[in-house]
């Protein structure tokens, strides 16, 4: 069986990203047979018409579409900012999101996150399906995976320590391979 290839997104930017971080745990616990690459927005210019020059997308805003479009599925982590999903993923969505041959079009997705507060992004998470929804993307329902409490689920290294949350994570993956795979059949 070919490799089934996960395009991956985290929300935030900074280095020591609970979110970035919580990727690198779906990594790990990724059944064999299935990658998870991380895709790098944080060099996307603002999203502006005026930048296609000759309807060419920004080589960076192009090298995600093509990263997205050679992928069987999307998977998102992203912070909540103020209830919604953060500035850069709904950037690199909205240039992502543009004709012609828009990449995430009927392409599974599933959202994760992690908060340092009590809601764990489940008010962004919504935002962000919604987002998805006017690209043509099909969400993994179930399970649902909202963190809080950040500092008390990941070690001084960033290391995703919840076992039951890990499995967790592994079942969503698994459900995603599903999804995607149905869906290209
Ligand atoms: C601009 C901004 C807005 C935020 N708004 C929310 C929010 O609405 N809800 C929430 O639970 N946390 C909010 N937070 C706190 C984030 O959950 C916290 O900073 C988290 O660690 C960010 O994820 P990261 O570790 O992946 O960068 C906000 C943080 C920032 C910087």
């Amino acid at each position: 069986m070919s490799q089934f290839k996960i395009c991956a997104f985290s929300g935030s930017l900074r280095q020591k990203s609970f979110n970035t971080a919580l990727l690198h745990a779906a990594q790990q616990v990724a059944p064999a047979g299935v990658s998870i690459e991380i895709a790098e927005i944080g060099d996307l210019p603002l999203y502006n018409e005026d930048l296609r020059v000759d309807g060419s997308f920004p080589a960076s805003v192009q090298r995600v579409r093509d990263q997205i479009a050679k992928s069987d599925a999307l998977l998102f982590a992203s912070p909540e900012y103020n209830y919604s999903m953060s500035g850069p993923l709904k950037n690199a969505i909205d240039w992502v999101s543009r004709g012609p041959n828009q990449p995430c079009d009927g392409k599974a997705f599933a959202v994760i996150g992690v908060a340092t507060g009590l809601l764990g992004t489940a008010r962004g998470q919504w935002h962000l399906r919604q987002s998805m929804v006017s690209l043509n993307g099909f969400g993994v329902n179930t399970p649902q995976i909202y963190i809080n409490n950040a500092a008390q689920k990941f070690d001084a290294e960033l290391r995703y320590t919840d076992e039951a949350g890990r499995d967790l994570l592994r079942q969503l993956i698994e459900a995603l391979v599903k999804l995607g795979t149905k869906l290209k059949a």
